[in-house]
């Protein structure tokens, strides 16, 4: 939990969150670092300078900059929805048969299963996520994608849609992730229907959202699962904290480790270029900004969470207090 004298600071006044991420968007706009991700064609043709922020409070106030409204696929964020629902579908005790919580130290695409168990590392790289979704439960593909997205809608507060350009585009590219599976299948992993189970994957990762609709569901994960503009249980809060402790030791892929040692909070990205970060009983917080670094981090992403984690206190050990 974060420090409690940090929260009253922000709920009494909470004009300088504004201030603040008026601040780091103008200060790190010029940064231009990055590439964008490629290996997905339709993501090749965003456009570089989007640029947002946007906080939401676990009591409902919205605080946003930039592009705040721009649509993107939300990528490998997906993955922590993802894996709420399948725990909520089968328990943690099954789940954890199926993909392990271990933090692999790799990029999120490394073709690896642990040599032992023969499971997927954790639910955040690409091969524990493309087996979370195979669990989901539902009475064929149709019956699948809907309770998906019908998740998203409860995070979010409104129907998602998916974008069926960055879905082909990634379905026909996408042999790693293929080739991930039909290991899983091999060591009976996933289940036989693994086209199915790829093409759930894909639609997850090309839902559309905006970054302030990203920061409702970060916030949503702060609130113990109920999303705070609408009120609706997004989540059996009784799953956050497994939720909230993979994205802390795994969500940020290969960098997760100095993640939490510098910025110090439960997130996740996606080669989309957006980040959410969940600041649990307090805020959600996300960023927008195509360009990745070499881990497929947002390069902006990265550079304003650290400096928001500094100067809001945030960080979950942090006992020195907000500077704002
Ligand atoms: O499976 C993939 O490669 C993409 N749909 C998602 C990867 C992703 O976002 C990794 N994030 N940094």
């Amino acid at each position: 939990m974060s420090n409690p004298e940090n929260q009253e600071k922000i709920e009494i006044n909470s004009s300088p969150l504004l201030k603040v991420i008026n601040e780091l968007h103008l200060k790190y706009k010029s940064l231009t670092e990055g590439t964008l991700a490629n290996y997905i064609p339709e993501l090749a043709k965003v456009n570089p300078d989007l640029f947002s922020i946007c906080i939401v409070t676990v009591d409902g106030q919205i605080y946003e900059v930039g592009d705040s409204q721009q649509l993107f696929t939300i990528q490998s964020i997906s993955k922590v929805f993802a894996y709420g629902l399948a725990l909520e579908d089968h328990g943690r005790d099954y789940v954890l048969t199926r993909v392990g919580v271990e933090p692999t130290g790799e990029a999120f695409n490394a073709i690896i299963l642990d040599e032992q168990s023969k499971r997927p590392y954790n639910p955040m790289v690409n091969a524990g996520a493309i087996a979370t979704t195979s669990l989901i439960k539902g009475a064929g593909a149709t019956e699948r994608l809907n309770r998906l997205l019908d998740m998203f809608r409860r995070y979010i507060g409104h129907d998602v849609f998916v974008d069926i350009s960055v879905f082909t585009s990634e379905r026909s590219t996408g042999h790693r992730n293929r080739a991930m599976a039909h290991l899983m299948l091999n060591f009976g992993m996933i289940n036989q229907n693994i086209e199915e189970a790829l093409d759930l994957y894909f639609q997850q990762c090309a839902v559309m959202m905006n970054c302030r609709d990203l920061a409702v569901m970060a916030a949503t994960l702060a609130n113990r699962g109920a999303n705070p503009i609408t009120g609706e249980q997004a989540v059996d809060k009784r799953y956050i904290k497994d939720i909230l402790s993979v994205m802390y030791t795994c969500g940020m892929y290969n960098f997760a480790g100095e993640w939490a040692y510098k910025i110090g909070i439960p997130a996740k990205s996606g080669v989309c270029g957006g980040i959410m970060a969940v600041v649990p009983h307090q805020m959600g917080i996300a960023v927008f900004s195509p360009p990745l670094d070499s881990r497929g981090n947002s390069v902006r992403g990265v550079k304003v969470c650290e400096e928001l984690s500094q100067r809001l206190g945030l960080h979950l050990f942090d006992c020195s207090g907000s500077q704002i």
